[in-house]
């Protein structure tokens, strides 16, 4: 079955789970859309973040695509149960917090959940917390969304930020820090030099283990050989361009 599989994000984040998915599924024809002219979805009520995420989703599905993947969590948490709902013959994978593992990996201190305000206030993570959320600080990552969209995920600026958001919690013995976001995993280097001692979760591997395993399931695996990526973006070609540099630099 060589059809498309259909990534969607509000901007650049999503391709951190898409080189993921590649990696392990490399015959596979993916179709990322970024909806980059409207990034951030974080600070934005719940009703836009639906409207938008239905029309980037749209155009995934406007192009026949086997599977979509909603490579952000805040789409997640605001749209998913919806189009699950109207699509019940799709294979619909989401994100979230990978709050579980972190949650395990504690060994006396505290779990950092770095995600958007949207995330962290709707009901998905409620639930989360109600299973794992014992010492975990949650932390809206304001700002960082715009400084990856601005191609600045290695910049100084991207380390003021971080050190400004994170700097109350480094006197803890911080065990874990969850990167509830996709464009976080971007950022990755400089959280982990403020936090030297602490493991990073980013359910990256996770979501792509899934996709992998409900195009098993429904015998919908490409058998082409090689694969490809298509890039679609809402802020044209230098969004796009981004994309590609950002796709190749987790290679
Ligand atoms: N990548 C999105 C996420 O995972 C970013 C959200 C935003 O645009 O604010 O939450």
């Amino acid at each position: 079955m060589n059809d498309l599989i259909g990534f969607f994000d509000s901007g650049v984040g999503g391709i951190s789970v898409l080189h993921a998915a590649r990696r392990l599924m490399p015959n596979e024809h993916f179709l990322f859309y970024g909806d980059n002219k409207n990034a951030p979805y974080g600070p934005r009520s719940l009703e836009e973040i639906r409207a938008l995420s239905a029309a980037g989703i749209g155009k995934l599905l406007e192009r026949g695509v086997k599977a979509v993947v909603i490579a952000c969590n805040t789409a997640t948490s605001a749209y998913a149960e919806i189009i699950r709902a109207e699509r019940r013959d799709l294979p619909i994978v989401g994100m979230e917090p990978a709050l579980k593992p972190a949650h395990f990996a504690r060994h006396g201190g505290q779990v950092i959940v770095l995600a958007t305000d949207t995330t962290l206030r709707l009901e998905k993570f409620e639930r989360l917390m109600s299973l794992y959320g014992r010492d975990v600080i949650p932390v809206v990552g304001e700002g960082l969304v715009e400084l990856v969209e601005g191609g600045k995920a290695a910049s100084p600026e991207a380390e003021v930020r971080l050190a400004a958001l994170l700097m109350p919690y480094m006197d803890r013995q911080i065990d874990a820090i969850v990167l509830g976001c996709t464009h976080y995993p971007f950022l990755r280097a400089p959280i982990q030099r403020l936090f030297p001692d602490a493991q990073l979760f980013d359910g990256l591997e996770g979501t792509a283990q899934r996709l992998k395993y409900l195009l098993d399931e429904r015998d919908l695996r490409s058998d082409d050989s090689p694969g490809s990526v298509e890039y679609m973006s809402s802020g044209g070609d230098e969004a796009v361009a981004l994309m590609k540099r950002l796709m190749e630099s987790l290679d």
